[in-house]
Parts: structure tokens; sequence; C-alpha cells
């Protein structure tokens, strides 16, 4: 979908914001933000643009840079860091060749952080794009990324 068709599907209420770039950076193959896409959310909302900025900034769910088609996200809270994501972290540094905040060469994966997705009964856990995974293990992940790799 188009930013201008998901924009005109919101009420012009400024809760709506979140919202609105959540679903315009999910529209986008590389996932992020472009000044443009603020712009238009700032202007429809009449909101002040550096208050669209500043959110966009603020969450660490949006991102204003490219990013891969997929992006993996690794619990780092307690539960998840005590079931051993340390390890699940160096596996996916490891197989994507990449360190956290960066995207591989292809374009493919991009490798973030995240506090607790609310699956803790399943730690260690991340997620890729809306997907949950649950009790990784090293080869797990390197099962979930071969297949992502073959899909492409
Ligand atoms: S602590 Fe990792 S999912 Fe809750």
């Amino acid at each position: 979908m188009k930013r201008d068709e998901i924009i005109n599907g919101f009420e012009k209420k400024a809760e709506n914001l979140l919202s609105m770039l959540h679903e315009i950076q999910d529209s986008k193959e590389e996932h992020y933000l472009d000044k443009e896409d603020l712009i238009a959310a700032s202007d429809y909302l009449g909101l002040p643009y550096s208050f669209v900025h500043g959110v966009a900034t603020f969450y660490t769910m949006y991102s204003l840079k490219p990013r891969g088609k997929y992006i993996v996200r690794i619990c780092q809270s307690p539960p998840c860091h005590l079931m051993g994501s340390t390890t699940i972290s160096k596996e996916l540094m490891k197989v994507l060749g990449v360190k956290f905040g960066e995207t591989t060469e292809d374009k493919l994966f991009t490798l973030e952080m995240s506090s607790c997705l609310g699956v803790c009964g399943v730690a260690p856990a991340m997620m890729i794009n809306d997907r949950v995974y649950g009790n990784l293990n090293p080869e797990k992940i390197k099962e979930i990324i071969e297949q992502l790799r073959r899909e492409k």
C-alpha cells in the first residue's frame, strides 16, 4: 500500500501517529521512514514536524535509515538473558556476519536488540519481522536464517 493510502485510512487524530508511522514503515521493503513520510504524517495530523521527528527517533521500533528485508530482534531482557540470549546473539552475529545495528551486504537482514517480546515462557526468544521464534539454540538459529535465505 502506498503512503498516502495508509495515511488517509486514519482519522486525523494525534493519537494515530504511532500506528500510522508503524504502517508506513512496514509497507516498505527497507523498513524505514524517510523525511517525506514524516512530513506527510505531520501535515495530515496537523502536528509539528519536529514533534513527529522526535517520536520517530525516540522509539527504537522506528528507523530513519534503510534496513534489511528481515528485521531480526533478539530479546535481551533478564529472563531471556538467563536462558542464554548471549549465546544466541553471538550465533546470530556469526551466521549473519554483522554486529547489532548493522544490515547484511545483501540487504536481507538487519540485526537489532529488543526488550521483552512478551513470550518469556519460550525464552530465549527473537522476532523476525512479525513472527516470534522461541526456545532458541544455535542450531535453530542456523536453520531459521538458512530457510529465510532460501525464501528470499
Ligand atoms: S524476556 Fe525475552 S521474551 Fe520476555
